[in-house]
């Protein structure tokens, strides 16, 4: 709990200070475009892919898309990054079929800051058909109503507390954005700067020196087709499910329903009923397993419950708060 926290402050700070500087590593990146291409091999082909939020002399989006440009089947690749390191002009690195791709990392500068809400960076994003990165944690909803605004592909890693904010959440609902396929639990490391300080206990320095802290909660956030979101789960009856599940908060107490609102709670993904008609109540990590084609999302507590209603801003039993619940219901015929 202690270390939970440790890491929940260190992202709070780099959210509150703006820093924003938390860098993917390379096998992350390589590890979800990878499985793309398990669902569909031309998925990149022949794209144009803009890596907005990328220094190109350190960014592994950069050196992954470089590497992998003609394995991809690219068009090509642009690569941008907001004014830093003293500099006014944000760096702009471009590679297009047909040259040679550096052996080290080389740029030129934007006319611009390279700030993506500018006119140049739009300009870049129009062009592209794909955008793909780790925006600024602050600017979160910002970055993704900046893509949407433009109806581009795109894939790119964030925090899980995403999925519950007013603007996000519609998309999730409405099946135009759905999680990634590489991470769906446990933590990440991220390279932040040398002058970040090592407080939280996640926190260390690897092999080459650079330092990272380990951050729970990352999942990624796409409208590319993969096709893990298309397998139903595997489901029991409520009988079977209060018989044997293995949580014994299901064995004991089965699918009460809430106080404040008509649906049953479900406490566990894993506990959800095949046999269940009715709107159900359902951890936020449900969305790591949602199958379009097996459930319909209704909502998301305290969006959808009447506000004078809510306990605690939550649906609640006995008069207490659950916590976040995501309201699913069966789709007739679904698996
Ligand atoms: C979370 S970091 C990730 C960097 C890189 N995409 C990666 O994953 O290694 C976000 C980056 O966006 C940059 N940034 C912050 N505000 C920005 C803005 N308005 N426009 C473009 N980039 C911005 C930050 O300086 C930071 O380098």
């Amino acid at each position: 709990m202690a270390k939970r926290k440790k890491t929940n402050d260190a992202l709070m700070a780099a959210r509150d200070n703006k820093s924003d500087e938390f860098y993917t590593q390379y096998d992350d990146v390589a590890r979800e475009v990878e499985a793309y291409l398990d669902y569909d091999p031309d998925t990149f082909r022949d794209k144009t892919v803009l890596l907005p939020c990328d220094d190109p002399e350190r960014s592994n989006f950069t050196r992954y898309f470089v590497r992998r440009f003609d394995a991809l089947g690219l068009k090509k690749l642009v690569s941008t990054s907001i004014a830093a390191h003293g500099e006014t002009r944000g760096r702009i690195f471009t590679l297009s079929r047909g040259e040679t791709p550096p052996a080290a990392p080389r740029w030129g500068y934007l006319d611009g800051d390279g700030d993506f809400r500018g006119a140049e960076a739009s300009r870049l994003r129009d062009e592209a058909d794909m955008i793909v990165t780790n925006p600024p944690f602050s600017l979160f909803r910002e970055f993704v109503a900046w893509i949407m605004a433009a109806g581009k592909k795109f894939l790119i890693i964030g925090n899980q507390n995403a999925l519950t904010y007013k603007e996000f959440f519609p998309y999730i609902q409405s099946n135009r954005v759905w999680l990634g396929v590489s991470i769906t639990g446990g933590d990440r490391a991220f390279n932040v700067p040398d002058a970040y300080p090592l407080e939280a206990l996640t926190c260390g320095v690897d092999e080459q020196g650079r330092k990272f802290i380990r951050v729970k909660g990352v999942r990624w956030f796409t409208n590319l087709e993969h096709g893990r979101r298309h397998q139903p789960l595997p489901l029991m009856t409520m009988a079977e499910n209060r018989r044997s599940s293995p949580h014994k908060l299901i064995r004991e107490r089965g699918y009460p329903r809430y106080d404040n609102y008509d649906a049953v709670e479900v406490s566990y993904t894993d506990a959800i009923p095949s046999d269940c008609g009715e709107t159900m109540g359902v951890p936020i990590t449900f969305l790591d397993k949602y199958c379009p084609e097996q459930f319909e999302i209704v909502g998301l507590d305290r969006y959808t419950v009447p506000k004078e209603k809510l306990i605690g801003g939550r649906v609640a039993i006995g008069g207490k708060p659950c916590y976040a619940r995501i309201l699913i219901r069966k789709k007739t015929g679904g698996a």
